[in-house]
């Protein structure tokens, strides 16, 4: 007989389900975007340099897309590109018209400086939601083009938890790609946000107050299971490369991903858990694609 003590372990939020269901979205839009309008939304990712990480992450958003219909140009620039190429590149893009959503990968080599590049970037084409004008629309309210990871980790949390209005909730990580927007979607859903960081004071303490907790701090394992209410939701963000637990196996230098929750100990205290991977990492894809038919339907002025 079960322990009847013992915490009930978490329900696993399976973000490959809900990223087929988005993927499945969009491509039947595609169709009709095609169909009624002849319009076929067209994406381009940039990519300098040859970051091993940053390369599966662009094949996967060049498969993806075609895979949905749409138009997908991949740059693959090398490292020793100079910023002058990279932004005719982009102004190339921006003026392109077969081109509704531009994605730079980030991070850039060392030398290229992106602030520069999402200075020029058109917002309008700005599928990855990270120029001013975005940033700003988000924490206005404003309609625009929200960052990915932070509209896919939104999604799993609705399906998860439904109703997140007046809800507790913790951001740890505050970059912009995911902490402050996905702080800023929790606050137009009416949550109550904290956004909390390296600095912040007694942060296993903070986080046992969230009844909603991301993690986004990019550090392995790092939430444990005694930092988490009982019965919160806990969207895991990190995707972070580690040496596996078996000794045999770490010492042939073999790698695993891991996220920035101690997920055995999580999923005995959380009520809902993003596993990593197969949680909000999937999601990422699919919603750049939502953006890019977003961005072609304005651009064209179609609903
Ligand atoms: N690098 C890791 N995640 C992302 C992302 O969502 N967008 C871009 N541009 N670069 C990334």
């Amino acid at each position: 007989m079960s322990d009847p003590g013992a915490a009930a372990a978490a329900q696993i939020i399976d973000g490959k389900v809900y990223a087929e269901g988005v993927r499945a979205e969009v491509a039947a839009e595609v169709t009709r975007l095609k169909s009624e309008h002849g319009l076929q939304p067209g994406l381009a990712v940039v990519l300098v340099g040859d970051d091993p990480a940053s390369q599966i992450y662009v094949r996967s958003k060049g498969e993806q897309s075609l895979a949905a219909g749409m138009h997908s140009v991949t740059h693959r620039l090398p490292e020793a590109t100079t910023q002058d190429e990279l932004l005719r590149l982009v102004a190339e893009l921006n003026a392109d018209p077969a081109i509704h959503g531009i994605l730079v990968q980030l991070p850039l080599p060392k030398h290229l400086d992106e602030k520069q590049v999402l200075a020029i970037l058109d917002p309008e084409k700005d599928v990855d939601g990270l120029t001013m004008v975005n940033a700003g629309r988000l924490a206005s309210g404003l309609p625009g083009l929200y960052p990915c990871t932070p509209l896919g980790s939104m999604i799993l949390l609705r399906e998860a938890v439904g109703e997140l209005a007046g809800k507790r909730a913790v951001v740890v990580g505050r970059s912009m790609l995911v902490g402050r927007p996905i702080a800023q979607l929790l606050l137009q859903a009416d949550c109550t946000v904290t956004i909390a960081h390296s600095r912040t004071g007694d942060l296993p303490a903070v986080c046992r107050e969230a009844e909603i907790l991301v993690a986004a701090v990019g550090r392995p394992r790092m939430i444990r299971g005694d930092w988490i209410r009982p019965g919160a939701a806990v969207i895991d963000v990190g995707i972070n490369r580690v040496p596996f637990d078996d000794p045999e196996k770490a010492a042939q230098g073999k790698t695993k991903v891991v996220g920035d929750v101690h997920f055995k100990e999580a999923r005995e205290v959380a009520g809902w858990i993003t596993p990593v991977p197969g949680g909000v990492g999937l999601m990422t894809v699919a919603v750049l694609l939502q953006n890019t038919v977003t961005a072609a339907k304005r651009i064209a002025g179609v609903s």
